[in-house]
């Protein structure tokens, strides 16, 4: 996110706020409570975005060197993540050709060859099958002909990207089009794996989303935690294709612009979090600390559950100010965990189950929930959904 895109998202919030607003145009969706309920939606969901789209696993760092894995299930397809001996990451269904046990534990960690827990059959960090325990029972198998299945991966600019089934490349400008210049400027892969933490909901996946794609109400909501150090109901949305990126200023933005009104020395990472929409399923927030990356995924095949998988990349300027302090990586996570689990969630939870019941058959998006209004459209059209009016009014 260059400087004059910068000073122009400034410009745009200073606007909202003297206008008290958070949008110049748009206006009111009906989202169908059925879009949280529908098991026939879910399956769908689940083909599209969680077999047959590339979804943003993670930042490089969760990879750090040459030999290292990853072993992820989130998706509902096992996944080994590697980066190989030239350091170049690659994935793999995490499924041994002998009978389909999983080789890889889920987790992170180094090694360079993967010997399967049921039959030791091993394969090395590039796929190949390199050995099969008692060859002489399988005749004439052809080695060659039985490495991992290879799924199509990227690195894009410090973002580490997979499609959960097998078929062409990743197309580069189809996971983050229009986003490039932002994330190059991160330099992402500069910023270490820290921690991770897993937050189970029972809540649809969709609704999980929408907790983080709106600041309208962290002054209620997180009056007493967050609410206090975020600026309410203030917020830009700009589109890149199906992805989004949205700035959430902080109250540190009233000092500011009591001291000058031009937005152009307005010091930006102190003032704002640059929060991204990454279809289908992630929401990446950029801010001063570091970078929270959340994955959120249907869970146990239900409309009802969803996984949310939180890793925290810390900035490596803070990262030594941080150890000096002795401020943990621990204390950071658990810190959202509360905020997350005890407000949003436990929110999202009744909502889940209001919607169950019928007793709402459609939530209304306002024009200040624009994000929201954009993710579920996206999503309703990629399965096939009609898209929602937005009522002008
Ligand atoms: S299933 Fe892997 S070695 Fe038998
Ligand atoms: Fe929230």
């Amino acid at each position: 996110m260059n400087k004059s895109e910068r000073v122009r998202v400034l410009g745009v919030i200073n606007e909202h706020i003297a206008n008290d607003t958070t949008a110049d145009a748009g206006g009111v969706m009906r989202v169908p409570m059925s879009d949280f309920t529908c098991q026939q939606l879910l399956a769908q969901e689940q083909d599209v975005f969680f077999r047959n789209t590339a979804l943003c696993m993670g930042l490089s760092s969760a990879l750090p060197e040459p030999k290292t894995y990853w072993s992820d299930n989130e998706t509902g397809i096992p996944i080994l993540m590697v980066r190989d001996d030239e350091g170049r990451f690659r994935a793999y269904a995490n499924v041994c050709r002998h009978r389909g046990s999983q080789i890889a534990p889920e987790g992170r960690g180094s090694k360079d060859r993967f010997t399967c827990p049921y039959h030791a059959w091993t394969y090395g960090i590039d796929g190949r099958l390199l050995a099969v325990n008692k060859n002489s029972h399988f005749g004439n198998v052809c080695r060659k002909d039985l490495s991992l299945f290879e799924l199509p991966s990227a690195e894009l600019h410090g973002t580490l990207w997979v499609r959960p089934t097998q078929g062409d490349p990743i197309d580069e400008a189809e996971c983050i089009g229009g986003l490039e210049e932002d994330l190059a400027h991160w330099q992402l892969a500069d910023f270490p794996f820290a921690h991770t933490q897993v937050i189970d909901v029972r809540a649809n996946w969709k609704m999980a989303v929408d907790t983080f794609a709106e600041n309208y109400h962290v002054s209620v909501l997180h009056a007493k935690t967050v609410g206090k150090e975020m600026k309410a109901n203030v917020q830009t949305c700009d589109i890149f294709q199906n992805n989004l990126r949205f700035v959430y200023p902080n109250q540190k933005l009233d000092l500011i612009r009591f001291l000058t009104s031009d937005t152009k020395r307005w010091p930006y990472r102190q003032i704002a979090s640059t929060l991204y929409f990454l279809y289908p399923n992630v929401i990446m927030v950029v801010d001063s600390f570091g970078v929270d990356l959340v994955r959120i995924f249907p869970r146990d095949d239900s409309p009802s559950k969803s996984r949310t998988v939180h890793t925290w990349y810390v900035s490596p300027k803070v990262q030594p100010h941080l150890k000096e302090a002795g401020y943990t990586y621990e204390e950071r996570v658990s810190r959202f965990r509360e905020v997350i689990v005890n407000e949003d969630y436990e929110t999202i939870a009744k909502i889940q189950l209001n919607a169950e019941r019928g007793t709402q058959s459609e939530m209304l998006l306002g024009r200040n929930e624009g994000a929201l209004q954009h993710i579920h459209n996206t999503l309703r059209m990629e399965v096939g959904l009609d898209v929602l009016p937005v009522e002008e009014n």
